[in-house]
């Protein structure tokens, strides 16, 4: 007989929320996971601890630029970079620790090693081999290699997101290669904390896919903010000595190669599937040509009673997606129907201000020859958003159908971003209209008045502007 009804594989997001719900399904189920702490990248040296230095250095940022304007006078804070690092891993150790509760609290079992399936329902750790009746791969990914570029983390010099949220001292100068998420998280965090940050970017706008009116004003936001960027650059190598680096980059519109000297370079330049020690050949589990394990609509491999769910698997990498496969995969297992809706989920960027976007793009849209309507508001016309200095550029874009209002999509940047999409996201998966939303009594004053103001927009017109 089984020893178990599931055995996950990997605690992060997708692993550990979906632990809980095989668990409160009746299942008998264990996670296995080789880091000391539970919660996987997320929790560990991803969104949870950038987080913390985001929010650390936007208080040094107001103290800095908006204190005294707002009577808050006397010298504004020094960083001890030390003090700002501890109480960014407090606040991890608050939250691995909170999912080490969970886990004794629902009887979920923690396999501690990496675990490597010997076959369909059987999974070895260390010199162990338990027996399950189905295994759930959610092992994650890991930083994608850029050709010529050595990332040692524990030099400090040449370093991924893991390295740049662990730096010995704040650099002078920073190169960062890649506008995307990470590259635009952490390098706000050390312009703020003093760095000269010089982006540089591949492609012609930042976050490469978002909505096109976005990345023009997140671009001037963040260059307002003191990062500098170089666009349409490949780079193509990195040079490294002890305490320096030498950034080498080729324009794209053509002419000499271009040299950076940085203190430090952060490679963000996009991640990959972390399959390796699984025993995928071994069991014969089929990966897509992207080295993603290839699932179909249910989150199940090609081998019965092998899942797949979260970074590992095709869709964005985001620990949100990963939490409602890892809900709906347990439903699946447990014989009910789980249900992920791709259409509605969101992604944020956590700078100041923030991003957040979920649905279609108009680009994308009008590619597909679809009649949309778009209504705009900016931050200018809501008053809140001028009480805390973050009205400037920012806005709020719904995207609708034309013919029936109903909304499609929608990008927001500005205060609370990543909160006031839900707004959206929840009127997408009831198939409302811009309508509804504009209809909705909207407390004064919030930001999310402008929400509401943007779908008045994609009608008779908003009434602040
Ligand atoms: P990304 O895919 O978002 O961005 C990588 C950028 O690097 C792209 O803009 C690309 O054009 C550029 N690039 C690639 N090669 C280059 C080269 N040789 N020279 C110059 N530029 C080059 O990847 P990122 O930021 O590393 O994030 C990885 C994953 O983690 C993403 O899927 C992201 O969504 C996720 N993530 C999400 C967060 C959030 O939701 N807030 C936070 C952090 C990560």
């Amino acid at each position: 007989m089984s020893q178990y009804d599931v055995i996950i594989i990997g605690a992060g997001p997708g692993g550990y929320v979906s632990a809980i719900r095989c668990a409160q399904l009746g299942l008998k189920t264990a996670v296995v996971e080789a880091r000391d702490t539970l919660g996987g990248t997320c929790l560990n040296v991803g969104c949870i601890p950038s987080k913390a230095l985001l929010h650390a250095t936007h208080s040094l940022h107001e103290a800095q630029h908006n204190f005294a304007d707002m009577g808050l006078k006397g010298k504004a804070p020094s960083v001890d970079w030390k003090q700002m690092k501890e109480y960014k891993s407090n606040v991890v150790g608050q939250n691995t620790g909170g999912i080490e509760f969970l886990f004794k609290k629902n009887k979920i079992d923690w396999l501690k090693g990496y675990g490597t399936i010997e076959a369909a329902g059987k999974v070895k750790v260390g010199d162990t081999t338990y027996e399950t009746k189905n295994i759930v791969i959610a092992s994650g990914s890991v930083p994608s290699a850029l050709p010529g570029v050595e990332v040692e983390n524990d030099k400090g010099i040449v370093v991924d997101s893991t390295g740049a949220l662990d730096l010995p001292k704040v650099p002078k100068k920073m190169v960062v290669i890649g506008a995307g998420v990470i590259g635009l998280e952490l390098g706000s965090v050390y312009a703020r904390l003093g760095s000269e940050v010089t982006v540089v970017e591949y492609m012609d706008a930042v976050c490469p896919g978002m909505d096109a009116d976005v990345q023009r004003s997140f671009k001037r936001i963040l260059e307002k903010q003191g990062l500098s960027f170089i666009m349409g650059a490949a780079v193509q190598g990195v040079e490294a000595t002890k305490t320096k680096a030498k950034v080498k980059y080729q324009p794209k519109a053509g002419g000499d190669e271009e040299v950076l000297d940085a203190d430090v370079v952060l490679v963000a330049t996009g991640r990959k599937p972390f399959v390796e020690g699984l025993g995928l050949d071994t069991v014969g589990v089929k990966l897509t040509e992207r080295g993603q394990i290839a699932t179909d609509a249910h989150w199940a491999t090609n081998v019965p009673g092998i899942y797949a769910i979260g970074d590992v698997i095709e869709g964005p990498m985001l620990a949100h997606k990963a939490e409602d496969e890892g809900m709906a995969v347990a439903e699946v297992i447990a014989g009910k129907h789980g249900h992920v809706n791709y259409g509605v989920i969101p992604g944020v960027v956590y700078t100041t201000p923030e991003v957040a976007t979920v649905g279609a793009t108009e680009a994308d849209l009008k590619k597909e020859g679809r009649k949309v309507k778009t209504g705009k508001f900016m931050f200018m016309g809501n008053a809140r958003a001028k009480a805390v200095h973050q009205a400037e550029g920012g806005f709020v874009k719904i995207i609708t159908d034309a013919e029936t209002d109903r909304v499609l999509g929608a990008a927001i940047i500005g205060p609370a971003a990543g909160d006031m999409i839900h707004e959206i996201c929840v009127a997408m998966e009831f198939g409302a209209s811009a309508q509804d939303i504009a209809l909705t009594c909207h407390a004064h004053p919030t930001y999310s008045e402008a929400v509401r103001e943007a779908a008045l927009a994609c009608g008779d017109g908003p009434i602040h502007s």
